[in-house]
C-alpha cells in the first residue's frame, strides 16, 4: 500500500515522499522516484542514552562465505576525513573489501564502489564531503552502475542522512560508526535491490573482534576503545561514536603481538579517550596504565598512545610512562583552553590549574616529555581576558605543537545552544595570534635540539623531495635527512642541524642503521 506523507519524522520532512511499506525490516520511501530502503535511521534521542546493557564481545566472521567473490574483478576506492579513528576505520573496511575479492584503486573513474568515510567535527569537514558529493554525482551519471556510499560519523546525524536523502538521493549506500562490520551485506543488497540502502545504529551495539584489516607501511594503529562518554558541551563524538567500550585486554595485546611479528616498527594506541580504559570492566580492575605496562613488554620498537583526556590521567600511567622503554616521551593531552571559566562552559572537569599540575607531574617523571595540545579558540562568549589565559597557558606548558581550531556549533550539542556575542574576525584574530604563538615556541624548542643526537624511523621520501627521506623521532617531530632509500623503514641515529618551524634537518651519524631496542 502506497501512502502520502508529509512529515515522515522531524528530518525526513519532504512534501512528495511516499512510504511504500513499513514492518520490522525498517520502512522502503520513494522520493522523486528514488526508493530508498531505510533499515534504521540515526537518531539523536538515543544517541545521547548510556544503558547499562552489555556489550559483548564477538569473534565471528564479518564476510559470509557466500559475498567472498561479490567483488571478482571489481574495484573499491575509500576517501577518508578526519581523524585517526576514521583512518583506521578505513582499514577495516579496505580488509572487508578484499576478502570480497575487491581491488583497490586511487582513480575514481576505474572504481565500482566508492566510499565517502566521513567527519562530523566541524562544519568545514561536512562541507567538504557535501563539496565531493557533488563531483561525484556527474560520475554517478556518466557510470550508473557504481556505488556511491557515505559512512563515519556524518552518518550519525539525524540532518545529514535528511539532507541526502531530499538532495542527494543518487546515493546507494549510508552506514554508521557502530555497524561497520555489515559493509558486505549492506553493500549486496545496495548491489542487488538497486535501492538506496539506509542503516544507521543509534546504540553502538557489540564489540566486533576479528574483523579483516589492511595496513599499510611500518607504522600500525590499534583500537583499545571505542566511543566516549565525556560530553564535553561543543563535542559531537559522544552522539556519534556511542558510549564508551573498552576492547579486553588479551584482545588489544594478542593483536599487538601480532603485529610486532609482523614486523611493525610503531604502534599507535587508539580511543577517543584512552584514559578511561577499563573503566567498563565489571569483573577485572585493569585500566590504561595496566595495559601500557603489558604492552611495553611487547617487542615492538615505539608505542604511542592517542588521545588523552586531562581528568582521567592518573599516577599510575605517569608511573608506567616513566619507565619509557619502548613508551615513547610524547603525550598529546588537549586543554582546549587555558581558563577555568570556558573549561567550564565546556564541561571538561578540571581547571587550569589542575592541568598545569598535572603537567607538572608528567614532567617531573619524564623530564624531556613532549607535550602537544588540541586548542579551540573562540568558544561562545569567550572574553579576551579568557583567550589571554590560553595564551598565557600555551607558554607555561611550552607545548612543542598543538592542532588550534575556530569553535564550530554543531547542532544537538549544549553549545550550539549557548548565546555567542564574539565576531567571527574577533575569533579569527584569536586563532592567529594562537598560531603565532604555537609557531613561536615550536621553533623555539626545535632549535634545542640543534647538535643533539636523535633516533628517526625513516618513513619515507619527503612529500616535496624525493632527494630527502623523511622520518619521526620518539617524540613525533618530522625530520628530513639526506640518505639512501634502503634506509625507508630503519631506525637511524641522526645529530639534528638545522630547526625549522615544522621539523627539524639532520645528518646520520652512523653510515649503519640501529635497530630500536624497548
Ligand atoms: N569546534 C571546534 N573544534 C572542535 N573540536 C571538537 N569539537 C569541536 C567543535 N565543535 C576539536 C577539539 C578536539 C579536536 C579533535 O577537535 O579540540 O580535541
Ligand atoms: Fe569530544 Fe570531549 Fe569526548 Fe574528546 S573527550 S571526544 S572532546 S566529548
Amino acid at each position: 500500500m502506497t501512502k502520502e506523507t508529509k512529515d515522515f519524522s522531524k528530518y525526513f520532512d519532504f512534501s512528495g515522499a511516499k512510504i511504500i511499506s513499513e514492518d520490522e525490516q525498517g520502512k522502503k520511501i520513494r522520493i522523486g522516484g528514488r526508493d530508498i530502503h531505510i533499515m534504521s535511521e540515526p537518531n539523536y534521542r538515543q544517541e545521547k542514552q548510556r544503558g547499562k546493557e552489555e556489550v559483548r564481545v564477538l569473534y565471528d566472521q564479518a564476510v559470509p562465505e557466500e559475498l567472498r567473490s561479490l567483488g571478482n574483478g571489481k574495484h573499491y576506492l575509500i576517501y577518508t576525513y578526519g581523524c585517526q579513528m576514521n583512518e583506521h576505520d578505513t582499514e577495516v573496511m579496505k580488509g572487508m573489501f578484499e576478502q570480497m575479492g575487491y581491488t583497490a584503486t586511487e582513480d575514481r573513474n576505474e572504481a565500482d564502489v566508492i566510499l565517502l568515510n566521513t567527519c562530523a567535527i566541524r562544519e568545514n569537514a561536512e562541507d567538504k564531503v557535501f563539496g565531493e558529493l557533488g563531483h561525484l554525482k556527474h560520475l554517478k551519471t556518466e557510470k550508473p552502475g557504481l556505488i556511491l556510499g557515505v559512512c563515519g560519523c556524518m552518518s550519525q546525524e539525524e540532518s545529514v542522512v535528511g539532507r541526502i536523502l531530499q538532495k542527494h538521493a543518487f546515493v546507494d549506500l549510508i552506514f554508521g560508526t557502530h555497524n561497520i562490520h555489515r559493509l558486505p551485506q549492506l553493500l549486496s543488497d545496495a548491489l542487488f535491490s538497486k535501492e538506496m540502502v539506509v542503516e544507521v545504529w543509534s546504540k553502538e551495539g557489540d564489540i566486533i573482534e576479528n574483523l579483516p584489516k589492511k595496513r599499510e607501511g611500518m607504522r600500525a594503529w590499534v583500537n583499545i576503545m571505542y566511543g566516549c562518554d565525556k560530553f564535553c558541551t561543543y563535542c559531537i563524538v559522544p552522539y556519534t561514536r556511542g558510549k564508551e567500550r573498552s576492547r579486553r585486554p588479551e584482545d588489544v595485546i594478542a593483536e599487538v603481538r601480532e603485529l610486532a611479528r609482523q614486523g611493525y616498527k610503531e604502534i599507535t594506541l587508539l580511543g577517543q579517550n584512552v584514559n578511561a580504559y577499563g573503566k567498563d570492566f565489571e569483573d577485572i580492575s585493569y585500566r590504561f596504565g595496566d595495559l601500557m605496562a603489558d604492552i611495553q613488554k611487547i617487542a615492538i620498537p615505539r608505542i604511542r598512545f592517542t588521545t588523552s583526556h586531562p581528568r582521567d590521567f592518573d599516577d599510575h600511567l605517569i608511573e608506567v610512562l616513566g619507565r619509557r622503554g619502548n613508551l615513547v616521551e610524547h603525550i598529546h593531552l588537549p586543554v582546549q583552553s587555558g581558563s577555568t571559566e570556558i573549561l567550564k562552559r565546556m564541561s571538561r572537569k578540571y581547571t587550569r590549574e589542575s592541568y598545569l599540575e598535572l603537567v607538572r607531574k608528567i614532567k617531573a617523571v619524564i623530564p624531556d616529555v613532549v607535550l602537544t595540545s588540541d586548542i579551540i579558540v573562540g568558544f561562545p562568549g569567550e572574553t579576551e581576558e579568557q583567550f589571554e589565559d590560553t595564551l598565557s597557558l600555551v607558554r607555561e606548558v611550552g607545548y612543542d605543537s598543538a592542532y588550534t581550531f575556530i569553535y564550530s556549533p554543531r547542532a544537538g550539542t549544549p553549545a550550539a545552544g549557548m548565546e555567542d556575542n564574539v565576531p567571527m574576525e574577533v575569533k579569527k584574530q584569536r586563532l592567529r595570534r594562537l598560531n603565532d604563538l604555537i609557531g613561536e615556541l615550536s621553533r623555539e624548542r626545535n632549535e634545542q635540539l640543534r647538535g643533539q643526537i636523535v633516533e628517526v624511523l625513516v618513513e619515507g621520501e619527503s612529500k616535496n623531495n624525493a632527494d630527502v627521506l623523511s622520518g619521526r623521532t620518539r617524540t613525533n617531530k618530522l625530520v628530513h635527512i639526506e640518505g639512501p632509500k634502503e634506509w625507508i623503514g630503519q631506525f637511524i641515529q641522526v645529530r639534528v642541524t638545522e630547526a625549522q618551524t615544522w621539523y627539524i634537518k639532520a645528518e646520520p651519524v652512523h653510515q649503519q642503521t640501529a635497530e630500536a631496542v624497548s
